[in-house]
């Protein structure tokens, strides 16, 4: 019954999943969905404490094998993928994950995201003046995505050139993670990760000749108490950066503005100066979840989740957007306050992966909040947009505005 309440791949389910997500996180914190075989979990507390409970892991490798897991060997065909996953931060767990994060922390500073900012005021500026020559423009497309892809490139070195190639690939790669990828899908995705397995291998010859002081320049010269990043996970970490670091910043943009033109009065704070990007961040990222569900393996005995015995070798999904919707962790969850500041959420995750792009993503969200509603006070909804038919990643094919 709950399983099919949760329809992933259903387009209205998709359009609007509060109503049902509220109905089951109302009705259970936990249950068994068949259809994925996973345990679904709904309320905010007990995904903030499974995303830090280190009885689990993203992955289980580092442990037991598929069989001992009950799980299919990973499909040869998609090698190139398998290889650009392989030492992904993601795929990770410690000791591998710890020492490199490490080294990837030691490049990935507060620091270098200050640095950052003049680029991020320039690009946004630039695309800004680009979007306010035309009629009416599609706020992803021509201003969200070409701008965290630029500030992406420009953080790791890539020359600018090369960004629409290396979008192409991202979006063809992300696909994988969603529940039910197609044989098709999965061909492009791994195709797409054999190129740009190739661009970042020349691109890393290409700094060891001539070093600068970018990413994955840094990457390269990355050393630790003697310990130093392969090729092969300095070719992950780039990837990993960009597929991580760009989808959820586009779709948080354009989730938010959808939200914003649903809620005139909360945009009118924004563009009356009542309230700054830096502060509304948080209930953008709360209130419609770029990113809805993560998920975890039980990897030792003795778990419990919400009273629920989970023996080792069962996944656990954590739905985020339910959980940044609980009533029982934040006052009127359904209303959008851009004025909330509440930062505990959990929509950079929490323990060991939280994200380590978080203040990155935070400052190019401020920027471009600010910058938007400064240039365009009077920024207009041309169309209702509709989302991606995709549950995981969740965001807008469009989002037409007019200046
Ligand atoms: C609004 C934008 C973003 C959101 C909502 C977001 C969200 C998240 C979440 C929820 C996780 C944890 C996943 C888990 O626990 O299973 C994560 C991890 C990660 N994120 Fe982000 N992220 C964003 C932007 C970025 C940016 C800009 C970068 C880098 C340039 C980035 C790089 C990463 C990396 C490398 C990890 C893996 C960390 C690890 O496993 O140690 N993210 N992100």
């Amino acid at each position: 019954m709950l399983t099919e309440l949760l329809a992933f791949d259903d387009p209205a389910f998709i359009a609007d999943p509060y109503p049902v997500l509220a109905e089951i996180r109302e009705t259970t914190p936990i249950f068994r969905n068949e259809r994925t075989g996973q345990w679904m979990l709904t309320r905010f507390s007990d995904v903030a404490e499974t995303l830090r409970d280190r009885r689990l892991g993203r992955a289980y490798h580092h442990k037991f094998t598929d069989a001992e897991f009950g799980q299919e060997a990973p499909d040869q065909r998609w090698q190139h993928f398998l290889q650009h996953e392989q030492w992904s931060l993601l795929s990770l767990e410690p000791p591998d994950h710890t020492r490199l994060r490490r080294l990837v922390s030691k490049v990935f500073t507060p620091r270098s995201v200050a640095q950052l900012r003049p680029a991020l005021d320039a690009t946004s500026a630039r695309l800004i003046d680009t979007c306010a020559e035309q009629d009416t423009f599609d706020l992803l497309a021509d201003f969200a995505q070409p701008y965290s892809v630029a500030v992406i490139c420009s953080l790791l070195g890539v020359p600018d050139s090369d960004t629409q190639l290396l979008l192409d690939w991202s979006h063809a790669i992300v696909k994988m993670y969603e529940l039910s990828a197609s044989e098709e899908v999965q061909q492009r995705a791994d195709r797409a990760a054999g190129e740009y397995i190739a661009y970042t291998k020349a691109l890393i010859a290409e700094k060891r000749e001539r070093p600068d002081d970018l990413l994955v320049s840094k990457l390269v010269q990355v050393e630790d108490a003697g310990d130093t990043l392969t090729e092969a996970e300095i070719v992950s970490t780039v990837m990993v950066l960009l597929e991580a670091g760009h989808e959820a910043t586009v779709n948080t943009i354009g989730n938010g503005f959808r939200a914003l033109f649903h809620h005139p009065d909360q945009l009118a704070r924004l563009v009356g100066g009542e309230v700054d990007g830096q502060v509304a961040v948080e209930e953008l990222l709360r209130f419609d979840a770029p990113l809805q569900m993560f998920e975890r393996w039980v990897l030792e005995d003795g778990v419990e989740i919400a009273g629920q015995p989970i023996p080792v070798g069962d996944e656990v999904a954590m739905l985020f957007g339910s959980a940044q919707r609980d009533p029982r962790r934040f006052e009127h969850p359904n209303t959008f306050d851009v004025a909330r500041n509440d930062s505990s959420h959990i929509g950079f995750g929490g323990g060991i992966h939280f994200c380590v792009g978080a203040p990155l993503a935070r400052a190019e969200l401020a920027v471009s909040i600010d910058r938007l509603v400064a240039r365009f006070p009077n920024l207009t909804l041309v169309e209702e947009p509709s989302y991606h038919p995709t549950f995981v990643i969740r965001g807008l094919q469009e989002l037409r505005v007019s200046p």
